[in-house]
């Protein structure tokens, strides 16, 4: 057992939203930083498209707020969007301070940034980094934070559960969060970690299917460990799927950017037809939930294995000055973008719903925030914009960096958190089922909560959900824990709550389309919020009481 460590902030999770608001804080305070893997590594690094904001003297706030709420059919928090749209403009410049290089063009808009466009967008407001938007801006942040003095990295650490404290008496009792238990993925030891704040920044979900453009990290624990923990939970039916996924039966998903669209690509039939028109009068360039579903609705019909998408009309030079990183990729895997038509399903991309945060990023427990794709602010209602989210986990780790730093001098020193007990429990003897109930929830995921569900594929699935949890619970009860475990109990935690969340919502909006209710019900505008049996609310922080 390694010895409990101390902090003022603890941050797990090392994407843009965890290391923007650790570079945010002064350097006075105290931080520990916690990934799965190394820094790098998360959805961040593989953003393609890039960044919205309103940097053109054409757009307007109005107007990208406005496509917002479009996109999100009606669930947006209207102040939640206008204020994260105001913030666009000023954290592009803050990550051009931490030295992120944009693609820059004299000939666009006021600003030096080369935008561009993507669905939904009724403006070029896109600022990016060619098409590897994500490394650009995930390397630049790495490097600054290595240069932070008052920062411990726990790199190959997996966070397993908070660890709280009961505060005040009686029925009114709420819970501070004093630290979390980490699995350290080199000597397999748990150990603890204790903090004044804890920030959950771990990111989407979309591991819970099949078929995904997220990596391996991407698998919902920062939900699933908020839920456990008495956290509330909203609008997690609203999967995205983004339309456009590379389609090779041998390789791993990989992301063809909507940018491609953006900049003229066209989606095709295996026989060179154009269909997008048919569906939507933005043709290529509608949100993604109206694109992800046609296409899946082209392929049932044709029986078509994909579609294609292409932008071989393009000049060759203008499709590799803008998509390097794609052609490249393509290139390796036998398709030749910028002269054929590369063929392209939809895959899990993106978790609307998540954690539910107040204005400053807090969650139901004091002293527990959540930021990026891992928290449910509002922001993008039933079907998130292209580019958003990446500005999302910018002002909102801005948001609660300057909430914490606020808040630290009032709050005491955390106890030494109990000791992680592992005297009752054995080596796993059957690493078998971890693997096998792995596959079978991701398929099920696919098969029955995907793109187009029914009343019957959602009581499936929450069938097969139930008895996978009690298989795993009673698996985490007897063997010591392994990254394939905790993932495993997380991943079916969160499928429960998309399934549960999913049958609550008794129509079809944005993301969230269930064919025995076809039709949007202008009555059903709330978030799908899901309590669990612990939550209770929280009020303003006073000195804990130990109990
Ligand atoms: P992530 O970047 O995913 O980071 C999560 C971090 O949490 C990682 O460090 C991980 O190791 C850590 N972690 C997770 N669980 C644990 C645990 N239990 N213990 C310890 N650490 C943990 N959005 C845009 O706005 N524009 C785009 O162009 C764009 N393109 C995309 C392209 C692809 C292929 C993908 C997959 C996503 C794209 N997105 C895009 C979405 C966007 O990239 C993500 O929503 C965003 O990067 C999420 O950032 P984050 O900081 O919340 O999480
Ligand atoms: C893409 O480049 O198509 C992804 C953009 C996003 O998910 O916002």
């Amino acid at each position: 057992m390694e010895e409990n460590q101390s902090f003022d902030v603890l941050i797990i999770g090392s994407g843009a939203a965890g290391l923007s608001l650790a570079l945010r804080l002064p350097d006075a305070v105290h931080c520990a930083i916690v990934a799965k893997r190394e820094l790098t590594e998360g959805n961040t690094l593989y953003a393609q498209g890039g960044i919205s904001a309103v940097l053109d003297s054409c757009d307007s706030v109005e107007s990208h707020v406005e496509d917002t709420l479009q996109a999100g059919a009606g669930l947006c928090r209207e102040d939640v969007v206008r204020k994260v749209v105001e913030h666009g403009p000023g954290n592009i410049h803050w990550l051009t301070g931490e030295g992120v290089a944009f693609t820059q063009t004299p000939a666009t808009g006021d600003s030096n940034f080369h935008l561009t466009r993507e669905g939904g967008h009724s403006y070029r407001r896109v600022v990016h980094a060619a098409d590897a938007t994500g490394r650009a801006v995930e390397t630049s942040l790495v490097e600054k934070i290595h240069k932070r003095r008052n920062t411990r990295f726990f790199e190959y650490c997996v966070a397993i559960d908070l660890i709280r404290q009961r505060e005040g008496e009686g029925k009114q009792r709420f819970k501070r969060c004093l630290g979390a238990y980490l699995l350290n993925l080199k000597t397999n030891k748990v150990f603890s970690v204790s903090a004044k704040c804890v920030v959950l920044a771990t990111g989407g979900a979309s591991k819970v299917y099949l078929y995904t453009s997220n990596p391996d990290v991407a698998t919902g624990d920062g939900i699933a460990i908020a839920w456990r923990a008495g956290c509330r939970v909203a609008n997690m039916e609203f999967i995205q799927f983004h339309p456009t996924c590379l389609y090779h039966p041998q390789a791993k998903s990989f992301l063809l950017s909507e940018a491609l669209r953006g900049e003229g690509a066209w989606l095709c039939l295996p026989n060179g037809e154009r269909f997008m028109h048919r569906y939507h009068a933005r043709a290529e360039l509608a949100p993604r939930d109206v694109v992800a579903r046609a296409i899946d609705s082209e392929m049932k019909r044709l029986g078509a294995d994909c579609v294609y998408l292409d932008i071989s009309h393009q000049p060759v030079e203008f499709v590799l000055a803008h998509f390097p990183t794609i052609q490249q990729r393509c290139l390796e895997l036998g398709f030749d973008l910028s002269r054929e038509a590369v063929p392209v399903v939809p895959a899990a991309h993106y978790t609307c719903g998540g954690i539910k945060v107040n204005a400053h990023g807090e969650t139901d427990i004091s002293g527990l925030y959540a930021i990026g794709e891992t928290a449910y602010t509002g922001l993008h209602g039933a079907n998130r914009m292209a580019s958003n989210s990446l500005l999302e986990c910018l002002v909102y780790s801005e948001l609660a960096a300057q909430h914490i730093f606020s808040s630290l001098p009032n709050i005491p020193a955390p106890d030494t958190p109990a000791v992680w007990d592992e005297s009752r429990v054995t080596d796993s003897d059957e690493e078998v089922v971890v693997a096998h109930n792995w596959d079978e929830l991701r398929r099920f995921m696919w098969d029955y909560v995907g793109i187009v569900r029914s009343n019957k594929r959602l009581a499936r699935a929450k069938r097969r959900v139930d008895m996978l949890r009690h298989e795993i619970e009673e698996y985490y009860t007897n063997f010591r824990v392994s990254n394939d475990l905790l993932e495993l109990r997380n991943l079916v935690e969160v499928a429960d709550l998309i399934i549960q969340s999913a049958q609550r919502r008794r129509e079809s909006r944005g993301l969230h389309y269930n064919i025995d209710f076809p039709d949007t019900d202008e009555n059903q505008l709330e978030p799908t919020v899901l309590i669990p049996d612990n939550y209770a609310p929280r009020r303003a922080h006073k000195s804990p009481v130990l109990v």
